[in-house]
Order: structure tokens, then sequence, then C-alpha cells
């Protein structure tokens, strides 16, 4: 069985530099965004976002919460003017903000990584979801999460990642990569396809799938169409290059 490793958002660095969050509250609002986070509650309540921070914050925090409160609102809810710098209060909320729903992804990750799902497997729709929730343009606004990787300073190279990442989840949930799974299991009897005449059965896992997606590509497509239907080569071309990009060499040690 091949199994489908991913690149794991482990090392996912976000370089949050609580002290510049105008006072010395980082901390605190660090474990109030995770704790809205995980139970949901409404931050745009100003009952609420108090009664959180009494929760969870030292109460000398939470006298200059309430001090702030209209501020803090303010800095969370309008978009920087500047949306190069990243010490604008704007994007040192936002990364505090999207932290939670990332780590709650890298750890549910691991649930999935390198286990062979089937489709609509809870555990997969439900990272499905949060990649939608953190990386989606702000289609809810009443939920401060949406979208939350655009609106943080994470160095492009990260963003790109967590977006592969979740295209990567995607496909664990397509036609296409059960299909995957079953022309790899029994290749050798697809050796009739004339199109694999000269293909390399020996090859390494690995190995075995770049060559299938990119030099024999027009052949794996006539294959897996023929042996799953027309639906598990839905977005063929894209989830072919996630695939190679998946077990490339370099993406692996990464
Ligand atoms: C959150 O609170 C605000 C202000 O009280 C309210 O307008 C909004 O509808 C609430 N949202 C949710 C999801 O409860
Ligand atoms: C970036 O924003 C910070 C905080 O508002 C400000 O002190 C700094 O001068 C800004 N830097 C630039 C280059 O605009
Ligand atoms: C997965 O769930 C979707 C949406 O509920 C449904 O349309 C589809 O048939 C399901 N697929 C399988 C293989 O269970
Ligand atoms: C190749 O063999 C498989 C399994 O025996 C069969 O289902 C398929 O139709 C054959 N394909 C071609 C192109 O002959």
């Amino acid at each position: 069985m091949i199994q489908i490793g991913f690149v794991i958002l482990t090392g996912l660095s976000i370089a949050i530099t609580s002290e510049d969050v105008d006072t010395n509250i980082g901390p605190c609002l660090s474990s109030f965004y995770s704790a809205a986070y995980h139970k949901s509650y409404n931050c745009t309540s100003a009952f609420e976002y108090l009664s959180v921070a009494e929760d969870i914050c030292a109460p000398t925090d939470v006298v200059e919460l309430n001090a702030e409160y209209n501020s803090f609102i303010e800095i969370l809810t309008e978009k920087s003017s500047d949306e190069t710098n990243c010490s604008e209060p704007y994007y040192q909320h936002s990364d505090l903000k999207c932290f939670p729903i990332l780590q709650d992804m890298a750890v549910k990750l691991k649930d999935v990584v390198d286990v062979h799902t089937e489709i609509n497997d809870t555990r997969v729709l439900k990272l499905i979801n949060l990649c939608e929730q953190a990386t989606v343009g702000n289609l809810k606004l009443s939920d401060v999460f949406y979208g939350c990787i655009k609106q943080t300073c994470l160095e492009e190279t990260e963003q790109t990642r967590i977006i592969d990442t979740c295209e990567m989840i995607k496909m664990k949930n397509s036609e296409f990569i059960v299909c995957n799974h079953k022309i790899q299991e029994k290749l050798a009897d697809l050796s009739n396809h004339t199109c694999l005449d000269d293909f390399d059965f020996n090859l390494e896992t690995n190995e075995l799938t770049v060559e299938l997606y990119s030099k024999k590509k027009e052949c794996t497509l006539e294959i897996m169409r023929d042996s799953c239907g027309e639906s598990a080569v839905d977005n063929f071309d894209h989830y072919a290059d996630l695939l190679i990009k998946q077990s490339s060499p370099v993406q692996q040690l990464d």
C-alpha cells in the first residue's frame, strides 16, 4: 500500500513578537485567542471578551485589558493602513489570532498522516474545515478566525506551505487518491497497457509515483480513467503536481 506522507506543519514557526503588541499583555492575549478558538467564544461581544480574559489572564492584565478594550477592538477589526508593516498592531494581533488554528491543524494532521483513510473520514473532513477557516477570505465576518492566514505576516513560503498542505488534505479525500492507491497496488497487472511498456516497475515507491505522474502522465491518466472512471481524473493535473511535490525528496526533508 502506498502511504501518503504529508508535508507536516511541524517547524511552523510563527514569529509572535508579543512585546510589540501595544503593551506587555502578549501572553495574555495569546491565551485569550486560544481560549476563544477552542471554546468558540464570541470575541466581538464586550461581555464575553472580558469574562474570558478574567478566566485566563493575571488580574493586572485584566485591568489593562479593561482600560484598553476599545482600542483593542479597533485594532482587531480595522485593517492596518500599512499592509507591508508587520509591526503594526493589527498584524501582531492577527498572528496571535491565527496561531491556535494552525496549532490545532498540526495536531490533527498527525492523526491522518501516513494513515490510509476512506473518503469522508471525519478526521479528514474536520481538517478540510480548519483549512477553509484559516485560508479562505473573510466570508463570515462574525468569525474572527476566518481567513486569518492572509492577515498574518507569515513569510510567503510559510503561507504557501500551509496552503499546499491544505490542498493535500483535500486530495486525501478525493476519488483521485483512492484510484492512485488502487492502481499502484496492482500496477504489474496493468502492464498490458502498452503505454507502460518501458516502465520500470522496480522503482522505489516515491520515484515510482513521480515517474507515473510526470513522464508517464498521459498513460497514468488513461489507466486511472479505465480502472476507476471519470470522477477519478477530476482535477488530474493539479493533483498530479501535488503528488509529485509530496513525493520529491526535497519536500520530504523540509
Ligand atoms: C457576537 O456578538 C455581537 C455583538 O454583541 C453580535 O452582533 C453577533 O451577532 C454575535 N455573533 C455570534 C456568532 O453570536
Ligand atoms: C511600522 O509600524 C510601527 C507600529 O505602528 C511604527 O512604530 C513604525 O514606525 C512603522 N514602520 C514603518 C517603516 O512605517
Ligand atoms: C461523501 O460525502 C458527500 C457529502 O455528504 C457525499 O455526496 C458523497 O457521496 C460521500 N462519498 C462517499 C464515498 O461516501
Ligand atoms: C488490462 O488488464 C486488466 C486486468 O486484467 C483489464 O481489466 C484491462 O481491461 C486490460 N486493459 C487493456 C488495455 O488491455
